[in-house]
């Protein structure tokens, strides 16, 4: 071959190629990558919630007719098939999925039952067409799960520095989430607050998340305050109350009181009785003699 006839096809082929690359990119709408080439970027989030289902819907923007679908997940850099479709027949489905997936053929789509938390993660759908097309998309699935309504604790004890005020060791916790949250502290500044400890704890089945966190607190006047977790909030509490009688004190107070009174009443009764009876007997005892004035 004569070099300009190589010069030739090496121009031929860039041409071929800038052209390929042209159509690549005027694919109305793909989100993933056209053609045969491997990689794509994510495209698509979704969430389930932990126990729930999920369905994956493959787009197709192509108008040809489909032959295909599979459903890979991305696993350390493999590609493991799931459950799919290829021309009219299904697939073998993976064993491990095989009770909790389903595929709708009309809709390019699958159903995946009792998401738990280690289905969180890449998965790759691929549309095949009758040409020799192809439509790849990434699908990223995250796992949510509700936190229960947060416990709020207090721990209240005078502060010995010579101040009237309080200091409260303050705990909060909830349990059952995903994924990992933090706590916040509603009413509190948060720049005042000291000692954080936080104990938070994976269950290693559910792989859910258990979060405590406990911190100290000095104030002088009542504040209100209540903790947060992810999207749970937990009730109200009052730390650093007036130092006034408390209700206990006061309860207290009334039912000796009462029973005092009581005891009053009873004596009371008791020596009027008596007084009656004394000047019962006697008012019989002279009644005889001495006549009514
Ligand atoms: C999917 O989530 C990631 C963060 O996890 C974000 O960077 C990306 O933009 C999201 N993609 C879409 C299409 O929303
Ligand atoms: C799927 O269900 C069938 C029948 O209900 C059962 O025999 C089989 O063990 C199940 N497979 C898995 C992987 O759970
Ligand atoms: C859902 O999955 C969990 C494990 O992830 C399993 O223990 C439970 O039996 C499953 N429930 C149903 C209804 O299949
Ligand atoms: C959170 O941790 C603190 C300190 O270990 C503990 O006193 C408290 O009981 C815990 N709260 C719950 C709800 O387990
Ligand atoms: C929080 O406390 C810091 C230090 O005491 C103070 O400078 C700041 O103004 C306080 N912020 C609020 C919102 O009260
Ligand atoms: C979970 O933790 C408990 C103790 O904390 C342990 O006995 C058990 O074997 C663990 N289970 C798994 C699946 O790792």
């Amino acid at each position: 071959m004569s070099l300009q006839l190589r010069c030739l096809d090496n121009r031929r082929y860039s041409l071929a190629l800038v052209l390929t690359l042209l159509l690549l990119t005027a694919t109305p709408g793909t989100s993933g990558t056209s053609g045969t080439s491997g990689h794509s970027d994510v495209a698509m989030n979704i969430t389930a919630v932990l126990g729930h289902s999920v369905t994956f819907k493959c787009p197709s923007t192509h108008s040809k007719p489909v032959n295909g679908l599979y459903i890979q997940r991305m696993k350390n850099d493999k590609e493991v098939f799931i459950n799919g479709f290829y021309k009219g027949h299904p697939m073998p489905v993976n064993s491990e999925y095989q009770n909790r997936t389903k595929v709708n053929e009309m809709e390019l789509s699958m159903e995946m039952r009792n998401i738990s938390v280690s289905d969180e993660g890449l998965y790759k759908c691929v549309v095949f067409y009758s040409t020799l097309d192809k439509m790849e998309t990434m699908i990223n699935l995250k796992v949510t799960a509700e936190y229960s309504v947060p416990t709020i604790k207090k721990d209240c004890i005078k502060r010995n520095d010579g101040s009237t005020g309080e200091s409260c060791q303050l705990s909060c916790s909830a349990v059952g989430g995903y994924p990992q949250s933090t706590v916040t502290w509603v009413g509190l500044n948060s720049s005042e607050m000291s000692g954080f400890y936080n104990r938070n704890l994976a269950d290693n089945v559910s792989e859910t998340w258990t979060i405590n966190q406990t911190i100290i607190f000095n104030c002088d006047q009542p504040i209100s305050v209540s903790c947060a977790i992810a999207d749970a909030v937990s009730y109200t509490i009052t730390i650093c109350e007036k130092e006034s009688f408390s209700l206990q004190v006061i309860i207290a107070i009334i039912v000796v009181l009462a029973f005092v009174l009581l005891i009053l009443v009873i004596i009371v009764m008791k020596c009027c009785c008596r007084r009656s009876e004394t000047r019962r007997l006697e008012d019989q005892v002279d009644g005889a003699d001495i006549p009514l004035a």
